[in-house]
C-alpha cells in the first residue's frame, strides 16, 4: 500500500501507541495527537512513544489544534477517548464532553474545512462492545433472546445467571454478532454507541468512507496500570504486583472475550486497507470466552507461581456490570480477512513481564470506594 500520512488521535495511549507503531512500521507517516490525561499518564510523555512518529500534544475538544492536525492526513483513526466505565457514572458531563462533543469537534472540523474533507479517504473509530449490554443469549424455549440487565434485586439474591426475558428460564450465553441489538448500560457506552453513529452517519452524508471497531476486552503491555478504572488485567496484575489478591466480583464465572492489543492492531489496518470495510461496523475479538476466576488464575500462575495466595471472591457486585458478552467474529474473519493470532494463555507471558517492570499504584480500593459512595457496588 502507497504510504499515507495518518493521523491517530489518542496515539500515546494504549491502543493508539501499538498502533503507530505498527504503521510507522508499513512505512506510513504519523502524526500522534493525544493530550496525556493524568489519570493515564501521570503527567509524562510515555518512554515507548514512537520517535518516528510526529507528536502533537492537545485536546480532541480543542478545534483549532485539532484542526492543524488534521491538514494533509489522508487517514484518522480515533482513539482518543476517557474509557472508565464506572468512573462515567459519576463524572457523566466529563464523559459526554471528552467523548461525544470531542468526537463531534473531529467530524465538525472534517466537514466544515474543504481542503481537509477532499484529502480525507477513511476514519476509523474505536467504538466497544459495552454498547451490546449483555451479549446473545438462546433460551431453550424462544430461541435468541436479547435480555437487558439482571435485576439488582436478583444479583442480591446472588443468582448471577441471566434469565430468558421472555419466559423467565435461565438462558445460555452465545457468541454476540454485530446484529445484536444495542443496549448500553453506562454512560461511556452511550458515548461510544455516539461515536460509532455519528461518525458512521457522517461518513455516509458525505461520502468519506468509515468503519467502526466494535472492541471486546483487551489486554497487552502499555495498559494503564495505575488507572484502577481500567480493563480487568490490568487491575488484577496490579494487585499482585503489589502483592495483594485479585479481587473478584460475584462468583467469578462472568465471562469476556479478552483480544490482544495486536489483534486490535490487525482489525485497524485490515479496516484502513480494504474498501469492504467502508461504512461497516465489526466486531473485533477472538470468539472465545474465558471466566474472570481463569483469567485471575492464569495471571497468579505467570506473576506469583510460588505463592499460595488466593484470589478473593467477594460475591459482590457492581452496577451496570453484565454476565457474558463475547464475539461472533465470522463478518469480521470472512469480510476482511481478520484472524486473531494471539491467545490469552500465550498474551500473558508477554504482559507479566512487562508488568513486573513496571511499577504500579494499586488504586482498586479507591476505585472501588469511589463505586461504594455513590451507591454503584454492593
Ligand atoms: C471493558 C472496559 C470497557 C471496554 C470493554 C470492551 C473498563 C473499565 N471497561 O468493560 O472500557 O469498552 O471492556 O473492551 O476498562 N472485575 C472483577 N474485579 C475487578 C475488576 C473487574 O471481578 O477488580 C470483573 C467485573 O465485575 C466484570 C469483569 O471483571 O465482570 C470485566 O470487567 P472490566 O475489565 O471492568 O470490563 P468490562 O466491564 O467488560
Amino acid at each position: 500500500m502507497k504510504a499515507k500520512s495518518i493521523l491517530v488521535t489518542g496515539g500515546a495511549g494504549f491502543v493508539g501507541s501499538h498502533l503507530v507503531d505498527q504503521l510507522v512500521k508499513l512505512g506510513h507517516q504519523v502524526t500522534i495527537f493525544d493530550n496525556l490525561e493524568d489519570q493515564v499518564h501521570q503527567g509524562k510523555v510515555p518512554d515507548y512513544l514512537n520517535t518516528n512518529a510526529e507528536f502533537i500534544r492537545g485536546d480532541v475538544r480543542d478545534a483549532d489544534i485539532l484542526t492543524k492536525a488534521l491538514l494533509n492526513k489522508d487517514v484518522v483513526f480515533h482513539q482518543a477517548a476517557a474509557v472508565g466505565v464506572g468512573q462515567s457514572m459519576y463524572q457523566i458531563r466529563k464523559y459526554a464532553d471528552y467523548n461525544s462533543t470531542g468526537g463531534a469537534t473531529l467530524l465538525d472540523i472534517i466537514v466544515n474545512n474543504n481542503k481537509i474533507r477532499n484529502r480525507i479517504e477513511k476514519i476509523i473509530v474505536a467504538s466497544s462492545m459495552s454498547i451490546y449490554g449483555e451479549g446473545l443469549y438462546t433460551c431453550s424455549q424462544c430461541g435468541d433472546v436479547y435480555p437487558k440487565l439482571r435485576p439488582t434485586e436478583q444479583l442480591k439474591t446472588k443468582q448471577w445467571e441471566v434469565n430468558c426475558p421472555l419466559c423467565g428460564l435461565e438462558c445460555k450465553h452465545k457468541g454476540t454478532h454485530e446484529n445484536k441489538p444495542l443496549f448500553p448500560t453506562s454512560i461511556y457506552a452511550i458515548t461510544k454507541r455516539d461515536h460509532e453513529e455519528m461518525f458512521l452517519v457522517t461518513g455516509i452524508s458525505y461520502q468519506i468512507p468509515v468503519v467502526a471497531l466494535r472492541y471486546f476486552n483487551i489486554f497487552g503491555t502499555r495498559q494503564a496500570l495505575s488507572n484502577p478504572y481500567t480493563g480487568v488485567a490490568a487491575i488484577f496484575s496490579s494487585r499482585l504486583l503489589n502483592n495483594k489478591p485479585p479481587v473478584i466480583f460475584e462468583d467469578g464465572l462472568q465471562s469476556r472475550d479478552f483480544v490482544h492489543v495486536s489483534d486490535i492492531v490487525q482489525a485497524n489496518i485490515l479496516a484502513m486497507e480494504k474498501n469492504a470495510a467502508n461504512y461497516q461496523a465489526y466486531n473485533v475479538g477472538t470468539g472465545r470466552n474465558l471466566s474472570i476466576k481463569d483469567v485471575a488464575e492464569k495471571l497468579m500462575g505467570k506473576l506469583v507461581p510460588e505463592s499460595d495466595m488466593q484470589p478473593v471472591i467477594e460475591y459482590r457486585f457492581r452496577e451496570g456490570d453484565i454476565r457474558h458478552c463475547y464475539a461472533d467474529i465470522s463478518k469480521i474473519t470472512k469480510e476482511l480477512g481478520y484472524s486473531p493470532k494471539m491467545r490469552f494463555e500465550d498474551g500473558i507471558s508477554e504482559l507479566t513481564h512487562w508488568v513486573s517492570e513496571q511499577q504500579a499504584d494499586d488504586g482498586f480500593e479507591k476505585a472501588r470506594s469511589e463505586l461504594e459512595r455513590f451507591g454503584l457496588a454492593h
